[in-house]
């Protein structure tokens, strides 16, 4: 088994992304910019934004941070939004999602000007993946896509199996696959001999959200499989999606948790927010 090892694969592209930061404030005087707005106490959230910032700060991007209380409302949240994305030295904007079950989260991301969704959550961006037109992709499943590409993982032609249908990761993975001509199937809480459906994979994606869901008896011998589960497990240790120990035995090439598509996540964000500075500085340039 070939891991598939996302710290590594993350600190190669993100010396690349250093040397474009770096540019990018000479070229401007002034640095490319992430706002990251953080609604309520979500304990994942705080570490992902935590991660998501300290990212920015390793990389020379500026990053500013909004923390709201839990009982925000919509005119305020839209207020900050507004602000936002009126402020020439904020090219990215981030919400940070699962919002507070108050709030209409459609409404909050669609006040984002779609040059400035370095997450790819907006219409018009999840529109442009699937007509296969230049876009902001969402973070994790464009982190999957660079990590196989450094593994040279074959795509084209091969059965891909995406087990989860969320809006941040199931769907546009399987826009991604499908866009790299796989033959790509979506399964999810409804679907019918999950097992034998995971069984038929070349490349198995778990984005469910479960710990361990995914057994040795649901793989193929020599498949792909990439977890983008972030769990604890009952004593409290992180773990995916995929029951890593057994799995490892029949996977050709397996993704760690830690240290898999998280780390590819990050650079990605990263990516995306210098590729949104560079497009709104030049733009405003002609
Ligand atoms: N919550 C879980 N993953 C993500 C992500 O990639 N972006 C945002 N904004 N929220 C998330």
């Amino acid at each position: 088994m070939i891991l598939l090892n996302g710290k590594e694969a993350s600190a190669e592209i993100r010396a690349e992304l250093n040397l474009r930061a770096a540019q990018f404030e000479r070229e401007h005087g002034k640095k490319a910019g992430l706002a990251v707005v953080l609604i309520g106490n979500d304990p994942a959230s705080e570490v992902y934004v935590r991660n998501k910032i300290r990212g920015c700060e390793e990389t020379g991007i500026r990053s500013m941070t909004h923390r709201l209380p839990e009982e925000t409302t919509m005119e305020e949240a839209l207020a900050l939004l507004a602000a936002l994305s009126a402020d020439r030295d904020v090219h990215g904007i981030l919400v940070q999602l699962p919002l507070p079950a108050h709030l209409n989260a459609e409404r909050l991301l669609e006040a984002i000007p779609p040059e400035k969704d370095v997450d790819g959550f907006l219409p018009e961006n999840v529109g442009r993946l699937a007509l296969k037109k230049e876009g902001t992709v969402a973070c994790t499943p464009q982190g999957v896509m660079e990590l196989l590409r450094r593994y040279h993982v074959p795509i084209a032609g091969k059965r891909a199996v995406v087990v989860g249908r969320s809006n941040i990761v199931g769907r546009p993975m399987a826009m991604l696959l499908l866009n790299a001509d796989a033959t790509v199937t979506v399964c999810h809480s409804k679907t019918e001999n999950l097992k034998e459906e995971c069984l038929r994979a070349d490349l198995l994606v778990a984005a469910i959200g479960k710990a361990k869901f995914i057994t040795a008896d649901m793989v193929k011998e020599g498949a792909v499989v990439v977890d983008v589960g972030m769990n604890r497990d009952q004593d409290n240790k992180l773990c995916g999606d995929v029951d890593f120990d057994a799995v490892k035995e029949k996977a050709a090439y397996l993704t760690p948790v830690p240290g898999g598509v998280g780390p590819m996540t990050i650079a990605m964000l990263l990516k995306n927010t210098l590729d949104a500075a560079e497009r709104i500085e030049t733009q405003d340039n002609v």
